[in-house]
């Protein structure tokens, strides 16, 4: 355990990796501006239009370290250490919201687990379909993969009739609707967090900034297996190139729409 003990009932201890850090502050940087681009009528805007593919191809990446490091990662990172009991998640709530105390926990307690797996499921359906989909109604966005296949193309004959547009028309309308779930379980993260300072007077945001907490229960910590930082770089770099090669951003194409749409139309930005 990376503890410093201070006094016996309080001491400062390590709960946050960098690399969760990191990934969180980023994907939260990145969602944000997607749902603040795609919700406040920017649809229509330069800055949606320019960026849009460029930092899905972020959130792509980053949900794919998260998984990785979800295998690699430190103990508290794990997903299967995210796979809590759903009975500890309804009473860790009620104990929030009825009895106004919260246990402390040297990770995701169990109702914030659950939280992380659907962010983390549906912030990935949203990237994986975005590689896909072609929208010209709204801006002219297309993923990095959608010419990489005719929309022609007969699907396999377990899709019975279906043509690859076609697949590609559904996916755009669930994409929509991933929108709406991803904003909704985004305002209810926040509140939550919010709630745990209310409530609970547990300052949940620290940890996640400084990546230490100060541990005032009685009981010892649980232990925590940190995972060690070359680790998390080497399967950053690993991530990069790969997400790098399937955007064709060696050959400058990341940004390269969002430079010449920008440059082209300087004199109508509109934000
Ligand atoms: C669109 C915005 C956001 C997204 C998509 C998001 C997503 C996530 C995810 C996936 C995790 C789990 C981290 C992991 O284990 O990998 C998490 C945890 C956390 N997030 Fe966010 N987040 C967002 C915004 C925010 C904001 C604005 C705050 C601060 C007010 C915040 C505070 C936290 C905290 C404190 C945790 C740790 C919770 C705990 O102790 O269990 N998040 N978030």
């Amino acid at each position: 355990m990376t503890g410093k003990s201070q006094n016996p009932s309080q001491q400062t201890i390590t709960i946050w990796d960098p690399w969760i850090r990191i990934f969180h502050w980023s994907l939260a940087a990145s969602v944000i501006f997607m749902l603040i681009t795609g919700w406040f009528g920017l649809e229509r805007s330069q800055l949606f239009r320019c960026f849009h593919d460029d930092i899905g191809q972020v959130i792509a990446a980053l949900i794919t370290f998260r998984l990785l490091w979800g295998l690699i990662g430190s103990s508290n990172a794990r997903l299967l250490a995210l796979c809590q009991n759903p009975l500890s998640a309804v009473t860790h709530i009620k104990d929030l919201l009825f009895k106004r105390t919260a246990k402390q926990e040297r990770g995701h307690n169990a109702a914030g687990s659950w939280a992380v797996l659907a962010m983390l499921g549906m912030l990935g359906f949203q990237a994986a379909s975005g590689y896909l989909i072609s929208d010209t109604d709204n801006g002219d966005v297309t993923g990095p993969l959608f010419y990489s296949y005719s929309v022609e193309s007969e699907l396999p004959s377990f899709i019975n009739g279906f043509t690859r547009g076609e697949l590609t028309e559904q996916l755009l309308e669930l994409h929509y609707l991933n929108a709406d779930l991803i904003t909704t379980l985004v305002i209810v993260h926040i509140v939550m967090i919010f709630l745990y300072w209310l409530i609970a007077k547990q300052n949940l945001v620290r940890p996640m900034i400084t990546g230490k907490m100060n541990w005032k229960s009685s009981v010892a910590a649980p232990k925590l297996d940190i995972a060690s930082t070359s680790r998390g770089f080497l399967l950053a770099i690993v991530v990069v190139l790969v997400f790098g090669w399937m955007g064709d951003w060696h050959k400058g194409k990341f940004f390269e729409g969002a430079l010449t749409m920008c440059v082209a139309a300087e004199s109508e930005f509109d934000f």
